[in-house]
């Protein structure tokens, strides 16, 4: 998705232009198709570029636009219009007295550039966001002053968008937000705003999370937050707890392989204070006991979603009906959702649009609301009334790795804490769980096992009971990140349809975890499969007989069915890795996705 990143400062401590473009790399992992920089201390120089950052870094080689103090810039995920060099951002007003960047949807963007055209202003863009310059200059025109110019325009828009703008001749950023991210950075020597913290951490550590319907004005003395009516708005600086190294690849090919390696650490995080083995009892500070009636609602997307269907599995198991829904088939209306009900929106960036949108109507509706989210001070963590942390850490490749694991654990105690039943076995489950995510770290076969199936002509997932997310989650990863055909099934459906699709040249991956019924029943499934000559990958810790039927095994430590869940997955995932790198894929940014999806 789109990311927005702006810098007003000293020149002589930081030139606006390298803020710029180590800002706009520190935001390429949301996905970007094009990237635009603009400099505005004298007239307004504007430099945009379809395709990868390094286009725009070369177009800009010889260029004399070092010593600027003051600049915003953009990448692009495209919604209105192609990827081009003049769909990029910054857009300007006809005259070039002001640029804007914007993430977000301006949804009544087309009366807006009716009204516009009428006036006698010549889009050169096909964007939402090109109204919005052209508005600002209107205003100028009308003989607004240049803060007046930009929120009257602002009021114009409706939609979602992170807005910041630069004048002519002017060392300040305006900005604006709704429904779009925004955090403003204070540094010692200058003033950062961004849609993401990792494009100014190197800088700063200390930020502002700006709210819907507030306004920023960045010098570089001073920060403003003000209201829609102008009043200044009392801001909480807060301090990240990580540092631009956390957000790097520190030594490994890509960031996925890193969060993948990252897992341990990131679950002992996750678990830290909130697991006590002494007492084997769970606590969690952050969520008052609540009450509400009817089946816990859970709202998610993709690897979220899946996540949320193993919590909802776990807490259905332990007594309490829970149902998960894909956020966005959500709607109010059509659910039964009221000032009773318990809403858990599962996001780890807290910012996607579909969960974002079923949040705020359940919110609306009266209900109570949990977000289990990573990124503290995102819109789900403010927005929800209570928040549960996942604690995972920055996640940079769009795949999502270590934030599947935090979230399984993190859902895992929020199961045992709205059940109220007894954690022992819980405690005992995640307690060894990264220990076991390391022995697997450290004794995968993987990488084999995707040499031997790296042109099946499709993958298959199996699985039961929390086994079952695990299987969906395990196809969403191969097909991100390999472009290849795979589909995750709960292992009994395979008979009534998809075993038609079986063939020697597609392979079956095969979750069997503990030696209870499911895994039986699954080992059941597998000989279906082997019968049929399809290749069995089995992902097991080996308590069933799966290996005699499995052409190749991917153990996992013993334990029970909750924590092989979190284990297998981590199998699973390197199996993606391993397929994608052998087919040369961009693992971190696969084509045509991004990894935070603010737009429905
Ligand atoms: C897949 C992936 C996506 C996200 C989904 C929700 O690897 O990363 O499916 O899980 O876009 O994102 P969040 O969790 O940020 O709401």
């Amino acid at each position: 998705m789109c990311g927005i990143i702006g810098y007003v400062g000293e020149t002589e401590e930081h030139d606006a232009l390298d803020v710029l473009l180590e800002g706009l790399s520190g935001l390429e992992y949301r996905g970007y198709d094009s990237a635009g920089i603009a400099l505005a201390n004298g007239s307004i120089a504007v430099r945009k570029k379809e395709g990868e950052l390094s286009a725009l870094e070369s177009a800009l080689e010889g260029e004399a636009l070092a010593g600027d103090a003051v600049g915003i810039g953009h990448t692009r995920w495209s919604t209105h219009g192609p990827p081009s060099d003049r769909n990029a951002h910054p857009h300007t007003d006809a005259d070039g007295r002001v640029a804007v960047v914007h993430n977000g949807i301006i949804e009544n963007y087309q009366p807006l550039r009716e009204e516009l055209a009428d006036g006698g202003v010549t889009f050169e863009s096909d964007t939402d966001t090109e109204v919005v310059p052209h508005l600002i200059a209107a205003f100028l025109e009308a003989g607004l002053d240049r803060e007046d110019a930009f929120r009257r325009a602002i009021g114009r828009l409706e939609g979602s968008y992170a807005i910041a703008a630069v004048f002519e001749g002017e060392e300040t950023i305006y900005a604006a937000r709704n429904e779009s991210p925004l955090v403003l950075g204070l540094g010692d020597d200058g003033h950062y705003l961004a849609s993401d913290v990792p494009a100014f951490i190197r800088y700063t550590d200390r930020v502002i999370y700006v709210d819907d319907g507030e306004f920023a004005t960045l010098t570089p003395e001073t920060v403003t937050v003000t209201d829609a009516d102008g009043r200044v708005v009392e801001t909480t600086v807060e301090t990240i707890e990580w540092d631009a190294e956390d957000a790097g690849k520190s030594g490994y090919d890509h960031y996925m392989l890193k969060e993948i390696h990252e897992q341990p650490s990131a679950l002992r995080e996750c678990l830290r204070g909130r697991v006590n083995e002494l007492e084997r009892s769970i606590t969690l500070e952050e969520l008052p006991a609540l009450e509400w009636e009817g089946p816990v609602q859970f709202v998610a997307c993709g690897t979220s979603y899946h996540a949320a269907m193993f919590g909802a599995g776990l807490l259905e198991s332990r007594g309490v009906p829970a149902r998960p829904y894909l956020a966005s088939e959500y709607t109010a209306a059509e659910r039964p959702v009221g000032p009773d009900s318990l809403v858990v929106a599962v996001t780890q960036s807290g910012e996607t649009a579909d969960t974002m949108r079923a949040l705020r109507e359940a919110n609306a509706a009266g209900a109570t609301t949990v977000g289990v989210t990573n990124v503290v001070g995102s819109s789900a963590a403010r927005e929800a009334d209570h928040v549960l942390y996942i604690r995972a850490g920055p996640e940079i490749g769009v795949a999502a790795t270590k934030s599947f694991a935090s979230q399984q654990a993190a859902l895992t105690m929020l199961a045992c804490a709205l059940s109220e039943t007894d954690a022992g076995d819980v405690v005992r489950a995640l307690r060894d769980v990264p220990d076991g995510i390391q022995t697997v770290l450290d004794t995968s076969t993987a990488r084999e096992v995707a040499e031997a199936y790296e042109d099946a002509d499709a993958y298959f997932f199996i699985g039961r009971g929390p086994q079952y997310p695990v299987a969906l989650e395990g196809a969403l990863k191969l097909k991100e990140i390999t472009y290849k055909h795979a589909e995750g099934f709960a292992a009994g459906e395979l008979k009534h349809g998809p075993l038609a699709l079986v063939t020697d040249n597609t392979p079956v991956f095969a979750v069997v975890v503990g030696d209870g019924e499911r895994a039986r029943k699954t080992v059941g499934n597998v000989k279906e499969v082997e019968a049929r000559g399809a290749p069995v990958v089995a992902v097991t810790d080996g308590q069933t007989d799966i290996e005699r039927y499995a052409d190749h095994v991917l153990e996992v430590p013993a334990g029970d069915e909750l924590a092989g869940a979190i284990l297998a997955n981590v199998q699973l995932q390197l199996v993606s890795y391993w397929v994608a790198h052998r087919l040369d894929r961009s693992i971190d940014k696969p084509r045509n996705l991004a990894k935070s999806v603010t737009v429905e």
